[in-house]
C-alpha cells in the first residue's frame, strides 16, 4: 500500500458495512494512513468476505472513496440499499446512517434537476427502502431521528419530513406498504417546487416582504407541475406536494382549502413539515427542542388536524425528542455519500 499523499478532504468517508460481499465496486477504496490516504483496493475487483474480515480484524470500520467517485458510490448504494436494510449482519444504527446519507445525496440531485425522470425513479426506489427500514420498528425510527440533521437545508428537511410522515402514517394505522410508499414519495418531494425559488429568498434572514412571500407561496403548485411533467408518480403523492401548506381552518395556501377538502396526506405532511422547520436551525432562528416546538404547534392547533397532531405528539414521545440527544458522530468524520 502506497500513500497517495492526498489530503483527506478530497475523500468521502464510507462505512465498511455499506459494502456488500461479492459485489464488484466501481470505485477505488482507500484507507487512512496518518494524514494521507492509501489505495486499499482497486475498482472492479470483487469485494470478498476475506477482504471484509481482514478489515474487521484490523478494526477498520470506515474506508474512503475519492470525492470524484461520489456518483459511482451513490449509484452502488442505491442499487444495494434494499439488501443493506434487510442484512442481519449490519448494525441497525449503521443502516440508519446509510439510508439517511444516501437519501440526502439523492434529494440534492433531485433539487438540482427535479424534472429529470431518472431522479424521480431513483426517489421511488429510495423511498421503498426508507419505508422498509422504518417498518422495522420504533427503534429504527429513533435511529433515524438521532442522526437527522440539526441544520436546515431543503434536502435534509425533505428526508426528515419523509421519515416523520411514514412513521406517523404507520402509527395512525396505515399498514399498507404501497400506501406508505406513495405518501413517503410525496413527502420526500414535497418541496421540489422550491428549486424554482432563488437562494436569496430561501435563505433570507430578515422577514420576507410581500412580493417575496407571494413567490414562496407558489412552490406547492410549482412542485406539482414539475412532477406531473415526469408522469412517474402516483396521483395520491401529489396531495403531499400540493397541500402541505393548507391548514384545516382554511388559512393555508395555495387554495385555502377547508379541512374536508384536504387529503390525509396533505394533513400528515403539514404537521411533519412544521415540526421539522421548528426543530432545525435556520438562518433566522435557532432550533427549538421538541417540547417548545409542540407548545408552539398546540398554540396554533386549530390549524392542524387534531387526531394527527395528537398522534404525532405520541410518536415523538419522551424518547423521540430529536434534540435531547447530541447528534452522534460515530467517527470524527460522519460517513457520507
Ligand atoms: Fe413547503
Ligand atoms: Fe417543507
Amino acid at each position: 500500500m502506497k500513500p497517495q499523499g492526498s489530503r483527506t478532504t478530497a475523500f468521502l468517508p464510507i462505512y465498511l458495512e455499506s459494502l456488500i460481499v461479492d459485489t464488484v465496486l466501481d470505485f477505488d477504496l482507500f484507507i487512512r494512513l496518518g494524514r494521507d490516504m492509501a489505495l486499499y483496493r482497486s475498482r472492479r475487483l470483487p469485494f470478498t468476505e476475506q477482504t471484509r474480515l481482514k478489515l474487521i480484524d484490523n478494526r477498520v470500520q470506515v474506508l474512503f472513496v475519492a470525492a470524484a467517485a461520489r456518483r459511482e458510490y451513490q449509484q452502488y448504494i442505491e442499487g444495494n440499499l434494499a439488501s443493506i436494510v434487510q442484512d442481519p449482519k449490519i448494525q441497525e444504527n449503521r443502516k440508519a446512517s446509510i439510508v439517511y446519507e444516501a437519501s440526502k445525496a439523492l434529494v440534492k440531485d433531485v433539487l438540482a434537476n427535479p424534472g429529470l425522470g431518472e431522479n424521480i425513479q431513483r426517489s421511488k426506489n429510495m423511498v421503498s427502502s426508507q419505508v422498509s427500514y422504518i417498518l422495522r420498528g420504533r427503534q429504527a425510527f429513533l435511529n433515524l431521528m438521532k442522526i437527522s440533521s440539526y441544520d436546515y437545508y431543503t434536502y435534509t428537511h425533505s428526508v426528515n419530513v419523509c421519515t416523520f410522515a411514514v412513521a406517523l402514517a404507520n402509527q395512525l394505522g396505515m399498514r399498507d406498504r404501497k400506501e406508505l410508499w406513495v405518501l413517503g414519495l410525496g413527502a420526500l418531494l414535497h418541496d421540489v417546487g422550491k428549486s424554482r425559488i432563488s437562494e436569496r429568498i430561501l435563505n433570507k434572514s430578515a422577514p420576507l416582504n410581500r412580493a417575496e412571500f407571494e413567490i414562496v407561496k407558489k412552490h406547492p403548485v410549482w412542485g406539482q407541475e414539475i412532477l406531473k411533467e415526469t408522469d412517474l408518480i402516483a396521483e395520491d403523492s401529489y396531495f403531499a406536494v400540493l397541500q402541505h401548506h393548507e391548514r384545516v381552518d382554511g388559512s393555508g395556501y395555495p387554495n385555502g382549502l377547508p379541512s374536508d377538502d384536504i387529503h390525509p396526506f396533505g394533513k400528515i405532511v403539514a404537521v411533519c413539515d412544521v415540526f421539522d422547520a421548528l426543530t432545525t436551525r435556520r438562518v433566522y432562528q435557532d432550533a427549538m427542542n421538541t417540547y417548545k416546538a409542540f407548545r408552539e404547534m398546540y398554540n396554533e392547533r386549530h390549524r392542524f388536524d387534531p387526531a394527527i397532531l395528537e398522534e404525532f405528539t405520541r410518536l415523538m414521545g419522551p424518547d423521540g425528542d430529536v434534540n435531547s440527544t447530541p447528534i452522534e458522530a460515530e467517527n470524527e468524520e460522519k460517513a457520507a455519500v
